[in-house]
């Protein structure tokens, strides 16, 4: 009997040792020490010894008991420890990585630009004022003096979505509904940034693109206003020994209208390859608003007078930064984007 105790409470202080996990220890303890324990066996067991040999089996089963009673509980602790440090293991934060480099974001070069001729017009006292890039018919071209038969109006030339609705191929549109909103009052000056679209796509068009369109309307506004609003823009633009050039030209809104063209800025007005040897570049339209013009818009041409004008922000961009392909400003080349602001 003394010897199957002793073999009991080695093989259960191995089993004990070696559990890996609280469940595993339960399931020893009551192998063992539950109420169908093999030690509790035993002691239930005692009657069955002579009587002489009793008190000491007893003693040495209730020591063995104790024991394998605090072996289990050292080893629970040491359990618990262990998974706590596992679960430190796992969480670990390692406070010496170097940090990783937010990235900062910077603005488009079209909107560096655009920025720019913005910042230039309201120094001029110009108010910036948009328009829906969904346009109607009305605004875009009707009311801008397109006869019913220009060949812009064709439902090939530009994204109509329904008969009446298109989207806008230029920011003239916005003239009149500034005028709109502002009559009779005086003066008007605003100017307009926003997003176009034209059924045009290679190297040199895009079928959306930006303009900026210009409005200043008041009593006896001249052609000089404008060529002198012109030329300081210009010249903060482009840079002061900038000159403009006007050559005559049509729109169905401005009368008289012009083609508004800046010393090459590769070779400063002495030809070469990029100004076709005739050392202008044109960069926008204008002209003087037609009367049809301010009179739908709630103006008396009778009373008031007004210039206008609109410029293409990819073709300033390209001329301003030398870029060749006008498609590099929207494929999103991070190598191309990251050069500018
Ligand atoms: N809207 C014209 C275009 O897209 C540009 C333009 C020309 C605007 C003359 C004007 C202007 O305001 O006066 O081609």
């Amino acid at each position: 009997m003394q010897q199957q105790l002793e073999e009991l409470g080695r093989e259960a202080r191995l089993q004990i040792e070696n559990a890996a996990s609280p469940e595993e220890l339960k399931e020893i303890k009551v192998r063992f020490l539950g109420k169908k324990g093999e030690l509790t066996a035993i002691l239930r067991g005692l009657g069955t010894i002579p009587s002489e040999q009793r008190p000491a089996v007893g003693r040495q089963a209730n020591d063995l008991r104790t024991l394998l009673e605090e072996v289990i509980e050292q080893r629970e602790h040491a359990l618990r420890d262990l998974s706590r440090s596992n679960q430190w293991e796992k969480e670990r934060i390692d406070v010496t990585l170097p940090g990783r480099p937010v990235s900062m974001g910077q603005k488009h070069p079209l909107t560096l630009i655009t920025d720019e001729i913005k910042e230039i017009f309201v120094g001029l006292g110009f108010q910036v004022a948009h328009g829906p890039d969904i346009e109607t018919d009305y605004y875009n071209y009707e009311a801008l003096n397109f006869p019913a038969d220009h060949p812009a109006r064709d439902m090939q030339d530009s994204f109509y979505l329904t008969e009446k609705y298109l989207l806008r191929t230029h920011t003239s549109p916005v003239q009149v509904r500034a005028m709109e909103k502002k009559a009779p009052r005086l003066p008007v000056r605003i100017i307009a940034p926003g997003k176009v679209f034209r059924r045009d796509d290679d190297a040199t068009h895009s079928p959306m693109f930006h303009q900026i369109e210009g409005l200043a309307v008041d009593k006896d506004i001249t052609f000089a206003d404008l060529k002198g609003t012109l030329l300081t823009f210009v010249r903060q633009m482009f840079g002061p020994e900038q000159k403009i050039r006007l050559r005559p030209s049509f729109f169905p809104f401005t009368e008289p209208s012009a083609e508004v063209d800046i010393l090459c800025v590769m070779c400063k007005g002495k030809g070469c390859r990029v100004c076709s040897d005739t050392g202008w570049l044109e960069i926008l339209g204008a002209g003087m608003v037609h009367p049809h013009v301010l009179s739908v818009s709630g103006y008396d041409p009778r009373e008031v007078t007004g210039f206008a004008f609109g410029m293409g922000v990819e073709r300033i961009a390209m001329l301003k930064y030398g870029i060749g392909d006008l498609r590099h400003f929207f494929t999103n080349d991070l190598r191309f984007l990251k050069q500018f602001g």
